[in-house]
């Protein structure tokens, strides 16, 4: 089988394709026939270097994959071949708390999901819903679960209430749909106003683009009443606005600290003096949160906007063409 392997780190030249004997389960695993992986900006970071968590020498990349059981170990009870499953995200966390215990992270510190055959715990994947195809079904682990923690793990936004994202990232476009689904309102800013028709078909009551209003909180506050939940992706150039944006008592779900340049994020004073805004983090989430997902995800046939469809012999052109920022959706790889 084929399997892509991240030696070393530094570009797309450390994706390195191996050929291996076709993996046989172990009594509690899984073998998983990969039908389609997906991109995150967290897989850009592990191949360049400048994630904080170091991945394994060697490791097979990408959390986001999606595929059916072709074989399964002896005491396997959770799953059957035939299943149509994907990874979670923090393999090990099952449900509450994460602790130090259960950071290994799928395409990091574990084998991903950019392989013809994943070799995963039973423990390690959810059922997938019925109504994706492959594609769709491999965008969920990172930015779909991230997006829906970010919304729906506050106890903020209730339904009528104003949801803030920020551009057309898989983690934004996400965070809208599962606001829309809420029956809340959403305002969606981007960098690049020719995608505001493609955000307002999705849902957005509202785009701003930050060329046309480059000081937009104060915009998007008069013509909200103020943002109840910022789901802040933006960081360092977005943070202060996103601030201004906010009601009294509103809510940041802050994901990103740094810029590309590794500027930090800058608590401006002055306005946090004026603010009752509560700022909180995530990390993605665990598999019960996945599960959650899914149900909801199925529950209104939501469908993950895709970007581009790439070959698996063109996955470091995938990488390159996501690197370069101007997607709106996923980008995806196929199966091998
Ligand atoms: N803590 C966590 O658990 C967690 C999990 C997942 C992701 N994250 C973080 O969340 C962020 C988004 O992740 P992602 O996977 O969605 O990334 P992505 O797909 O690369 O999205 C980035 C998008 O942000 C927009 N953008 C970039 N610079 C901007 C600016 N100056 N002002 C406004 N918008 C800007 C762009 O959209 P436009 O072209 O429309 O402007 C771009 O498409 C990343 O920093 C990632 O590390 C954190």
């Amino acid at each position: 089988m084929r399997s892509y392997r991240l030696e070393g780190s530094g570009g797309t030249e450390c994706l390195v394709m191996r050929d291996a004997a076709q993996p046989e389960p172990k009594p509690h695993e899984i073998v998983v026939r990969v039908r389609a992986t997906s991109l995150n900006r967290r897989d850009t970071m592990i191949l360049n270097g400048t994630y904080p968590l170091p991945p394994r020498h060697g490791v097979v990349p990408l959390s986001d994959g999606a595929g059916d059981i072709v074989a399964i170990g002896d005491t396997v009870t959770r799953l059957a071949v035939g299943d149509r499953v994907t990874g979670s995200y923090f393999a090990r966390w099952i449900d509450g708390r994460i602790n130090a215990g259960l950071i290994d992270q799928l395409g990091c510190t574990l084998d991903g999901m950019l392989t013809e055959y994943a070799v995963l715990d039973e423990q390690w994947a959810a059922r997938l819903p019925d109504h994706l195809d492959w594609h769709e079904a491999a965008t969920l682990t990172c930015a779909g679960l991230t997006a829906w923690n970010a919304v729906t793990s506050t106890g903020i936004p209730k339904p009528g209430q104003w949801v803030l994202v920020i551009g057309s990232g898989g983690v934004s476009l996400f965070a809208l749909q599962f606001a829309k689904l809420l029956g809340c309102c959403v305002v969606a800013v981007t960098s690049r106003g020719e995608k505001a028709d493609r955000l307002r078909a999705l849902g957005a009551d509202l785009v701003i683009s930050t060329s046309d209003i480059p000081q937009w909180g104060a915009t998007v506050r008069d013509q909200t009443g103020g943002i109840d939940l910022v789901v802040e992706t933006g960081g360092p150039a977005t943070f202060a606005q996103s601030l201004i944006a906010s009601t009294l008592y509103g809510h940041i779900v802050l994901l990103t600290l740094q810029d590309a340049q590794g500027g930090p994020i800058q608590l401006p004073a002055a306005l946090y003096q004026r603010s009752l805004v509560t700022i909180s983090r995530l990390f993605v989430g665990n598999r019960t949160n996945l599960e959650a997902m899914m149900r909801a995800g199925s529950q209104h046939r939501l469908r993950p906007v895709i970007d581009k469809v790439f070959a698996f012999s063109e996955a470091g052109d995938a990488y390159r063409y996501f690197q370069q920022g101007d997607v709106f959706g996923k980008v995806v790889i196929d199966g091998a």
